[in-house]
């Protein structure tokens, strides 16, 4: 709803209430038109202020109505009455004006921002365009340039950006409704026909053609396959080069098709699923609203690799003390260059002081005593772990967290190390630590829900997503990522090539194919793994393990030396070591003929459909064996594993929205085909719950849950 009052005599205030964002439903468009239209008709009322209750202005439109029946008032009427006003309307705008929230500020008279505000129209992330004269009303108040930016990423500015670009008209620190109100007294009867944004000529820029041009290159590159940042593009052209009345009809024909599509469903989609995680639960029944997490003020992180440094950087930068421990003298001092300096370019970028103070360096893991929480990030090997854990409990005061970050070990295996298993949890960051969105908390069947709320907390206040999951070899992320990448390789050894594979996937929308992705990672990485779990045999590129085909190309590369863009060579060679060009290597095309005539095998003719298929349905089928053994608890967290850890396109929502995208007796029927060909490849066999799912009559996802958890009784 919207409430009405008056202040100090003369002002009309309007206070937005839907908590918590103060998102424009339906009932608050209707209050909005109320009370503005009571505003209007008061003689007493000389002004009026528009703001939102919990000090946050608004949300934007209400996302949980998209899809459905529109009811309520349409929003741009709404927008228009108001600029049209005789009288004077101020918007208040503390916190956020995000979206339709901003479009409503753009119609008043006047903006006035708390100086902690954000400000945007991020509708482009939820494959949208500004729409209700959105895009049209930044372009004209800003301009071309500005107003491309912020349409195209979505990106939020700061209160004082905002001031900078033009947006608002002034910036408090205090009050900024009372501010608000007594600006809107001082221009209360002042003309406003300079003040209304719809009035505004286009903006002239000498070389539009070219801006546009450049614009829809560098979006069409970066969007992968996504429509609504091309959409954005075209709505900020005709907001630039249209008279207003038909800049609006543009902008309305471009978001219908946006509306409806596939794309925004699924960007919608995950928008929730980012946030549904966070209600995570446990198969014991443990829960996020029954385990409460205990406060981290200090933390310790041991190894200052990559990964260790990344992670005691994002502790740094949430405000935790952190002790930082290496047992290498040299690393120890490369690392702490490395952080500061990672911290100071932050800081500044940001305009604030490094919290340099905030990590203490040693090369003695006892200094780790008197710490809340630990993070152990030594190299990925189970006996040198198992070491850091008995030392941690040894040194460690009593009810200290103990937390491994590991892309795959047994948590289990680890946590018996210590005399309190129960305060054992992994916590899988991604690479760079401080930066990805990622985080995979792993519980043991012996970790405690608070052990697990905890991690989950803290990973919320290093502004990660994190997603609660069980432990099994890989997590969620790598196992299902292993049956997507063999059969990347025997796509190669029936006659694909890396370039072939990399083209189709990335033109799904990955960033990168999985063998330009494996350059990048080091072959060296997947060989330690692969040679962890027993599946190296030195010399002998036999095609079988475990009476499973087995492709030993990547082996055959590794005892080559090619371990990809750190030694210029692996599925694809580089100018030099380092280099990130990839470019098609006519070695390893004579390699992979020479190979394929050595194991009698005879190339043949793989398109794109196979290659999609084949990768692509073995990884969702990994994720419903996930989803029946109740390693994650339902595919919403899956898909935010798969968006925010593995560049899976966002507009695609994630592998098991896409299966039901694609719909499930077809990934049924094309798995069985697939297996039916390679009978000796497990991962193509459709998993139980596949088949239990479209026995059921494949229903909605958000009915998943029901057949997994029949599955479970029947277990
Ligand atoms: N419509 C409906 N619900 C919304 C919403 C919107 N525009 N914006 C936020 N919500 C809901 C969230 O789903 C969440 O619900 P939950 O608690 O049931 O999970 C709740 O509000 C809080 O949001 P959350 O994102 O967890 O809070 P936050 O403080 O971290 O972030 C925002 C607040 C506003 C920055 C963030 O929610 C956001 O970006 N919202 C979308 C804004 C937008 O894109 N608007 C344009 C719509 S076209
Ligand atoms: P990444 O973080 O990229 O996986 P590494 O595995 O190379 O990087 O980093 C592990 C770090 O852990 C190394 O710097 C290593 O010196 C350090 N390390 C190994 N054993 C210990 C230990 N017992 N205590 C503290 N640090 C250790």
């Amino acid at each position: 709803m919207a409430q009405y009052t008056r202040v100090l005599g003369s002002v009309g205030l309007i206070t937005l209430k839907n908590p918590p964002v103060n998102a424009l439903s339906a009932v608050v468009r209707q209050g909005i038109v109320d009370s503005v239209e009571r505003a209007l008709s008061e003689p007493e009322v000389k002004s009026l202020v528009i703001c939102g209750q919990n000090e946050k202005f608004c949300g934007g439109a209400d996302i949980t109505e998209f899809g459905k029946t529109m009811t309520g008032p349409p929003l741009t009427p709404i927008f228009h009455a108001i600029e049209a006003a005789a009288k004077p309307v101020v918007a208040a705008i503390e916190g956020v004006a995000l979206g339709g929230g901003l479009v409503l500020a753009l119609g008043c008279h006047y903006r006035i921002a708390h100086s902690k505000a954000k400000l945007g129209l991020p509708e482009v992330t939820l494959g949208l365009l500004p729409s209700e004269t959105g895009s049209l009303r930044l372009t004209r108040l800003i301009g071309v340039p500005a107003a491309l930016d912020l349409i195209t990423t979505g990106r939020h500015v700061t209160a004082a950006e905002a001031l900078q670009l033009g947006i608002v008209d002034q910036v408090f620190d205090h009050n900024t409704v009372d501010a608000a109100v007594k600006f809107a007294l001082s221009v209360a009867g002042q003309s406003l026909d300079a003040r209304r944004i719809s009035t505004f000529p286009c903006p002239s820029l000498p070389n539009l053609d070219a801006v546009f041009d450049a614009a829809m290159q560098k979006v069409r590159q970066a969007a992968r396959g996504a429509i609504a940042p091309v959409a954005c593009v075209q709505a900020v052209r005709a907001a630039a080069t249209l008279p207003y009345a038909q800049g609006m009809e543009r902008e309305k024909e471009l978001m219908a098709t946006l509306f409806t599509s596939g794309q925004a469903r699924a960007l919608q989609y995950s928008f929730f699923a980012q946030r549904a995680v966070g209600r995570w639960s446990m198969p014991s029944g443990s829960r996020w609203d029954t385990s409460k997490p205990k406060p981290i003020r200090k933390a310790a992180v041991i190894g200052l690799g990559t990964m260790g440094r990344g992670i005691t950087m994002g502790l740094a930068q949430a405000g935790l003390s952190v002790v930082a421990v290496e047992t290498q003298e040299k690393q120890l001092m490369e690392a702490k260059q490395a952080v500061s300096g990672m911290l100071e370019r932050g800081a500044k970028r940001r305009g604030v002081a490094p919290l340099l103070d905030n990590i203490s360096y040693s090369n003695n893991i006892k200094t780790v005593g008197d710490v809340d929480l630990v993070i152990e990030a030594v190299f990925e090997d189970m006996a040198l772990k198992k070491k850091v854990f008995q030392q941690l409990s040894a040194v460690c005061k009593p009810g200290t967290f103990l937390c491994t970050n590991t892309s795959g070990l047994d948590i289990d295996d680890l946590a018996s190390q210590s005399p309190n298993p129960e305060l054992v949890v992994g916590m899988h960051f991604f690479a760079p630590a401080h930066v990805m969105k990622l985080l995979e908390v792993v519980y043991g069947p012996r970790s405690s829900p608070q052990a697990v709320a905890t991690a989950m907390q803290l990973g919320k206040v290093m502004g990660k997503v994190s997603v609660a999951v069980g432990n099994c070899q890989g997590f969620v992320g790598n196992r299902m990522l292993s049956p997507y990448m063999s059969q990347a390789d025997f796509l190669l050894e029936e006659g694909a090539t890396p370039e072939f594979v990399d083209q189709v996937l990335e033109e799904f929308g990955f960033a990168m194919g999985v063998f330009r992705m494996s350059d990048l990672s080091g072959l060296d990485v997947g060989w330690r793994v692969r040679k962890a779990a027993g599946l190296v045999v030195p010399g002998q590129p036999v095609r079988m393990r475990q009476g499973c085909r087995y492709s030993p190309l990547g082996d055959l590369l590794y005892e080559q030396g090619r371990f990809g863009q750190k030694t210029g060579s692996g599925w694809y060679q580089y100018d030099k070591p380092g280099s990130r060009v990839a470019k098609p290597d006519p070695w390893l095309h004579g390699f992979l003929e020479e190979y394929r005539a050595r194991h009698g095998l005879v190339a043949r003719r793989i398109d794109h459909q196979e290659v999609l298929e084949r990768c692509l349905y073995s990884l969702i089928n990994e994720g419903f064996r996930i989803l029946e053994e109740g390693i994650a608890a339902g595919p919403e967290d899956i898909d935010v594993i798969y968006v925010l850890g593995y560049s899976w396109p966002r507009h695609r929502g994630g592998p098991m929205f896409y299966a039901d995208m694609v719909g499930l007796t077809k990934v049924l029927e094309r798995l069985e085909f697939y297996h039916q060909a390679h009978p000796d490849v497990p991962s193509l066999q459709p998993c139980n719950l596949l088949r239990k799912l479209v026995a059921s009559g494949s229903p909605p996802m958000h009915r998943w849950r029901e057949v997994i958890r029949k599955v479970h009784s029947q277990l």
